[in-house]
This record gives structure tokens, C-alpha cells and sequence, in this order.
């Protein structure tokens, strides 16, 4: 049995003090109403992740993950924040391709593959992100954009590295925008990945990888996603900012 996770990427979003509010919330519930096995991941701002980290403190069931890192180890990259630092204050994942950053900050499948490679020397595990926008599925191209996805950014790692890595598949024209995919096109998209993991790495390995389903999860529609057999829990945005709505999320799980 894969082990669910579900993630919560507050993008840039919160003060301090509201990401503090919101840590001790979840927290909170987290332990008093959480029993199930579920690995619960938070990734507040690069500026929270010091006080969120200290709020969450020794639980085991809350990690703390970054949204983003740079390739490089160190050096003049101004504004720019490396593996190594994240995981100095505790950081053990980090959101590597999420839509946004390949749109907004034009980082490509070849600036990626180095990014997954920074993390893993660093000792960060990747939640690595694919997904096809609008244009692509209306096409019925979606199948293959992703697969280019995954090769031009992970395909080159060894089997020990890929059995670190998270998969977060996020149809961009679901993110944000109220529009999930249904339970039938997450569940036959998670396949598909799934598959080209084993024909790339093996049964063993794809057996064991787990896929996180993102875009616009709410707590009315993530127990039917995270009820297929190839979903293995969630990338939430705008819902892990209620911590409510989260924690309902979490107990879909
Ligand atoms: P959303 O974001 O839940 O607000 O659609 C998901 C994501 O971008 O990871």
C-alpha cells in the first residue's frame, strides 16, 4: 500500500502572522482528529518556512516542503534560494515545475531536470509537477505533453534517485480556475504516467511511486479523486488556505 500524502502549496500567499494561524490550526487537528496513515506536507513562503517548521515542531505526521529551489549550490544568484539552505532549516521537500513557474518564470524541462538534481544532492525529495494546459487537451494531446514532461525532466535518474521523487499531476486548466478534472480523466492520466514510470524504471519501482492529483481539490470532490487506484493523494492551493478545508481533504485521504 502506497501511503496517501496530501499537500498543501500556499503559493504566495499569507503574512507571518496568518501563516502561524493557520500552522497552529492545522496542527491542531491534525493531532486530534487525524489517525489514518496520511503524510500531510505544508509549503508556506521561503519567509515562513523557519515558523511554520518550529510550529510543526517533532509531528510525524506534518513535513515541510519549499516551492521552489535553484540549481545551482551557491553563489551570485540574487534573490535566488539553493538546497542546501532549505534544508538547513528543516525542509525536506520541495514543489519543483508547478505550471506557474514554467509559465510565469519560463523555467523549462531542461532547467527542471537540474533543479530535481540540485534537490536530491541536497537532500530534498522532489513533488515534481506536469500537466497540460487547455489548448493541449482540447487537442487530445495531453498523454504525450505530459510523457515529454517527465522525459525531458526525470527520465535521465537513476532507480534509487526516481523511488525519492513525488509526482504531482495538475492539469493547468484546472488550477485555480474552480474546474477539476473528473475522477475517470485523473484516474486515467495517473495511470498513464504510472506506466511510463514501469517501462522507464520497472514494475517495482512504479508500484511504489506515488501520484499526487492537483487542481482545484476541495473537500466535495477529493474523496472521489483520491478513491482511484493511481491517485495517491493531493496538491492543494486554494483549499489549504481554510484549514478546515484542508483537514477535510486530509481525512478524504
Ligand atoms: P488549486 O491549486 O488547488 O488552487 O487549484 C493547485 C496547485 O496549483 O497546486
Amino acid at each position: 500500500m502506497r501511503q496517501k500524502i496530501v499537500a498543501g502549496n500556499w503559493k504566495m500567499n499569507t503574512t507571518a502572522d496568518e501563516g502561524q494561524k493557520l500552522t497552529s490550526e492545522i496542527v491542531n487537528m491534525v493531532q486530534d482528529e487525524i489517525s489514518a496513515d496520511v503524510q500531510v506536507i505544508l509549503a508556506p513562503p521561503f519567509t515562513h518556512l523557519q515558523s511554520v517548521g518550529k510550529l510543526i515542531g517533532s509531528s510525524k505526521k506534518i513535513a515541510l516542503a519549499a516551492q521552489n529551489v535553484n540549481e545551482n549550490e551557491s553563489g551570485a544568484y540574487t534573490g535566488e534560494v539553493s538546497a542546501g539552505m532549505l534544508q538547513s532549516v528543516g525542509v525536506e521537500w520541495v514543489i519543483i515545475g508547478h505550471s506557474e513557474r514554467r509559465e510565469y518564470f519560463k523555467e523549462s524541462g531542461e532547467q527542471l531536470a537540474k533543479k530535481i538534481n540540485a534537490a536530491l544532492k541536497g537532500g530534498l525529495r522532489p513533488i515534481f509537477c506536469c500537466g497540460e494546459p487547455l489548448e493541449v487537451r482540447e487537442k487530445e494531446e495531453h498523454e504525450g505533453h505530459v510523457k515529454q514532461q517527465l522525459q525531458d525532466s526525470l527520465f535521465h535518474l537513476s532507480k534509487e534517485q526516481i523511488s525519492k521523487v513525488v509526482i504531482a499531476y495538475e492539469p493547468v486548466w484546472a488550477i485555480g480556475t474552480g474546474k477539476t478534472a473528473s475522477a475517470g480523466q485523473a484516474q486515467e492520466m495517473h495511470k498513464s504516467i504510472r506506466r511510463q514510470i514501469a517501462e522507464k524504471w520497472g514494475e517495482e519501482v512504479a508500484g511504489q511511486l506515488r501520484i499526487l492529483y492537483g487542481g482545484s481539490m476541495k473537500p466535495d470532490n477529493a474523496k472521489e479523486l483520491m478513491d482511484q487506484p493511481d491517485v495517491d493523494g493531493g496538491l492543494i492551493g486554494g483549499a489549504s488556505l481554510k484549514s478546515r478545508d484542508f483537514l477535510q481533504i486530509i481525512k478524504s485521504a
